[in-house]
């Protein structure tokens, strides 16, 4: 009998991951023995230089890539092991993508962009309702209306952010999300993201080159050349403390000691 795909959780687990490329003369190794654990209902941030991975990691974690060495679990499941038309299925209805240039359809207002979305992945409830509250969370309730030429980089991009998150994904995953933002937008776009992990639960994994935005991550993993250079969580898991969030903060030190076990 077949089994059954289910999804429980939204942990990442990256096991001794390893992407080779063949390339003239032999393989170009992209990822080397990546292995960290993505805890569930954060923001993490992969960073690292132009060319040391980032976007190789994150095409392997939702499943647009394999490993050539090495697995990743979602949710405890090995999506590697899975049949192709699972994957396709956990990339539409449990993922949402965020990318550097923004993608919104240019002939449809911010709200349509993100009712397009939900139209894709089969939603079809309460879809007013969805796109509203999507619109209110990342700031934009007065501009549902807008055409995506009247708004600006940053305003574009939260509706791409909307749109990824509207259809409730347990994981969504933004490529290099503040590239083309100033710096004022990028860090403004990166602190919203974290917002949406508390407000929505989603586990939310992005990459920057930019290093003056890693105080919204919960957690860091640095990449260099290709290996797993530092991995580090944000000091003031404390301070989340003081506002409901000890749970949060709670799972972010349980995580550190887990990690400490398994890397030394
Ligand atoms: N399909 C491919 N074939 C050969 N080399 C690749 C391929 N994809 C990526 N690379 C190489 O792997 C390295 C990491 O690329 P990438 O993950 O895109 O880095 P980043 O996103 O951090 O800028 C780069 O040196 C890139 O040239
Ligand atoms: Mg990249």
């Amino acid at each position: 009998m077949k089994k059954k795909e289910i999804y429980t959780g939204s942990s990442i687990e990256i096991e001794h991951v390893g992407r080779s490329f063949p390339v003239a003369g032999g393989f170009f190794e992209a990822l080397k023995d990546i292995h960290v654990t993505i805890p569930e209902g954060k923001l993490t941030i992969l960073k690292g230089r132009s060319g040391s991975g980032k976007t190789t990691l994150l095409n392997i974690i939702g499943a647009l890539d394999a490993p050539t060495k090495g697995k990743v679990l979602i949710g405890g499941q090995d999506i590697s092991g899975m049949s192709e038309k699972a994957r396709d299925d956990l990339r539409r209805k449990q993922m949402g993508f965020v990318f550097q240039a923004v993608s919104l359809i240019p002939s449809l207002n911010a709200y349509q962009n993100v009712e397009f979305s939900l139209r894709l992945a089969g939603i079809r409830e309460d879809r007013k309702k969805r796109v509203e509250e999507c619109l209110k969370m990342v700031g934009l309730g007065n501009r549902m209306n807008h055409m995506p030429a009247e708004m600006s980089g940053g305003e574009q991009q939260r509706v791409a952010i909307a749109r990824a998150i509207a259809h409730r994904p347990k994981i969504i995953l933004a490529d290099e999300p503040t590239a083309e933002l100033d710096s004022a937008m990028a860090a403004e776009v990166t602190r919203l993201l974290g917002e949406l992990t508390r407000k929505e639960g989603v586990t939310i994994v992005m990459t920057t080159h930019d290093t003056g935005l890693m105080d919204a991550g919960d957690m860091i993993i640095e990449l260099e050349n290709g290996t797993q250079a530092a991995v580090t969580y944000r000091e003031d898991a404390k301070a989340a403390e003081g506002d409901g969030l000890d749970r949060a903060a709670k799972d972010v030190k349980d995580q550190m000691q887990k990690e400490k076990k398994i890397h030394g």
